[in-house]
C-alpha cells in the first residue's frame, strides 16, 4: 500500500507545482516499497538520490516563482525549505552509512510527515498569491 496518496485537498492551484508534489510522493512511495520489500540500502541509494535531487529542484521552482511575483512570505518559506534540505541530506548520509530497517521506517514516517505538513500548511499559503498573479 502507498505510504502517501496525493489528494485534491493538496492542490496548490499551480499545475507544475502539483505535478512536482505528485512526483515527490511517487518517489517516497517507491522508496517505502523498497524498504518494506527488504531491498538493501545500497539497492535503494539511487531512489534516495533521485528524491534528494527532485526535492531541491522543486524547492528552487517554488522559490523562483516567489521571486518573480514578490511573495511576501518568501524568506520564511525558503528557511523551511533550507531546513528540510539539510534534514533530507542528513538522512541520505545515514542511509548510505547503512542505517537499519527500523531507522529507515522511522525516516519514511518523518519524510511523509514533513511533506504532507509542508504542502498543507506552508505551500497552501502561496496559492491565492500566485493565482492572483496569473500563475495556475
Ligand atoms: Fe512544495
Ligand atoms: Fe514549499
Amino acid at each position: 500500500m502507498d505510504l502517501i496518496t496525493w489528494t485534491e485537498e493538496m492542490s496548490v492551484g499551480v499545475k507544475a507545482l502539483d505535478d512536482d508534489h505528485k512526483m515527490l510522493i511517487e518517489m517516497m512511495n517507491k522508496l517505502n516499497d523498497g524498504i518494506l520489500a527488504g531491498q538493501s540500502n545500497l539497492a535503494l541509494e539511487d531512489v534516495v538520490e533521485s528524491l534528494v535531487r527532485y526535492t531541491r529542484l522543486h524547492f528552487a521552482r517554488e522559490e523562483r516563482l516567489f521571486a518573480q511575483t514578490g511573495y511576501p512570505s518568501s524568506a520564511a518559506h525558503k528557511a523551511e525549505h533550507d531546513l528540510m534540505t539539510r534534514r533530507i541530506l542528513n538522512l541520505q548520509m545515514r542511509f548510505e552509512n547503512g542505517q537499519s530497517l527500523e531507522l529507515s521506517m522511522k525516516a519514511m514516517a518523518f519524510l511523509k510527515n514533513w511533506l504532507t505538513h509542508h504542502i498543507l500548511s506552508s505551500d497552501m499559503q502561496y496559492k491565492s498569491h500566485l493565482n492572483a498573479k496569473g500563475i495556475h
